[in-house]
This record gives C-alpha cells, sequence and structure tokens, in this order.
C-alpha cells in the first residue's frame, strides 16, 4: 500500500502498524506537521525505522521536509533514499542533525543517545527537539533533557495519541 493510501486510511483515533512502535492517528500527523519547520529547513528523525511516520507527515504537507537517520539502509522502507541517513552503530551520529532546525525521536531505544545529539550537534539552527514514545519510559529520558540545553519542556495535548503514549516537545532554555 502507498503512503498516499495508508494516509487516506488513517483517523481521528490511533492506529497500531506493523512497521511503526508509535500508534498514528491523522490528528497526530496534522499536529507534527504543523510544528515541524518548513522549507527550506528541515527535521531529522534519529531511529527513523520503516519511516512510516516520516512519510505520512511529509505527505500531509509537502513543505516539510523530514530526514531519516538509521543504522544501516535495510529497516527502511517509506523515506525516499535522498532523504535517508546511515549511521553506523547504535552510538553513530548523523551530521545532517546539525543544520536541522528540529530533531524527532520516536521511541528511542537511549536517552544518552538524546544527550550526546545534545551535546554534539545542539546548537542553532536547532529550535526544537519531539520526543515521542511510551508514558513509562519518559522519566528516563526527561532527567537528560532537563539537564541539558533543551530544557524548556512542553506537553501538547490532544494530539491524537494512545493513552499510554506522549509526545514532549523540548525547546532551548534561553
Ligand atoms: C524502537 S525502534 C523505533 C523505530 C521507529 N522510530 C518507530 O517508532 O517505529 C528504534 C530504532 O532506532 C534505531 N537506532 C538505534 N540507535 C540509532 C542511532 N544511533 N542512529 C540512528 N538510529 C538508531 C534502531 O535501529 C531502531 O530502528
Amino acid at each position: 500500500m502507498s503512503i498516499t493510501q495508508i494516509s487516506k486510511r488513517l483517523s481521528s483515533s490511533p492506529q497500531r502498524f506493523p512497521d511503526c512502535c508509535l500508534g498514528i492517528s491523522s490528528t497526530l500527523i496534522a499536529h507534527l506537521s504543523s510544528i515541524l519547520p518548513k522549507k527550506p529547513t528541515f527535521t531529522v528523525s534519529v531511529g527513523s525505522g520503516s519511516g512510516l511516520l516520516e512519510a505520512l507527515i511529509v505527505n500531509h504537507d509537502e513543505n516539510v521536509t523530514v530526514q531519516g537517520v538509521e543504522i544501516g539502509s535495510a529497516v527502511n522502507r517509506y523515506i525516499a533514499e535522498e532523504h535517508m541517513n546511515v549511521v553506523i552503530g547504535g552510538w553513530g551520529l548523523c551530521s545532517a542533525a546539525q543544520q536541522a532546525t528540529a530533531w524527532m525521536f520516536v521511541y528511542p531505544r537511549d536517552p544518552k543517545l538524546i544527550k550526546k545529539y545534545i551535546d554534539t550537534y545542539g546548537d542553532r539552527p536547532l529550535e526544537l527537539i519531539a520526543w515521542l514514545g511510551p508514558k513509562v519510559d519518559w522519566p528516563d529520558y526527561e532527567l537528560q533533557f532537563r539537564q541539558s540545553s533543551f530544557s524548556e519542556l512542553t506537553y501538547p495535548d490532544d494530539i491524537g495519541l494512545t493513552p499510554y503514549e506522549v509526545m514532549v516537545i523540548a525547546r532551548r532554555s534561553c
């Protein structure tokens, strides 16, 4: 099924897909599209997996670019090749993050990877970091954000997530 077909089947209630950890709804895609930077600036999604969420965002708003980052090229299915970045190993960093205005971490595996990204590439033009994942995981990540330059945290409500998932937007504290 194409991204356009998947997109048309989304509803305001979050659905699970076999190749995305996060429950996805049309409300969530519209919300993410509205907060992510518009061209020529772009977003980097670290650990993009199949790229389903990222491709749905881009399909929803053609003025948004989301580049993916993954370990190896085999896992990506939906992000256009020219927008994919490959790193070597779980601690590999993608230098494209340095030019991005926003980062996404969706169901990341280790809070220390986010700290490493902020310490290495967290200067301007970066404006926001969107973290999405299970509510139970958030406390481990919150600590990393609170101790970083991206410690201003907001928790948008009613954005079409499942009851057990959360999105947090981190912005530069000064
Ligand atoms: C739990 S999966 C989440 C995938 C996707 N975001 C989703 O929600 O379906 C975590 C992903 O992060 C990737 N990953 C782990 N370390 C990474 C790194 N340093 N750079 C890029 N991706 C990484 C893994 O290969 C894996 O696909």
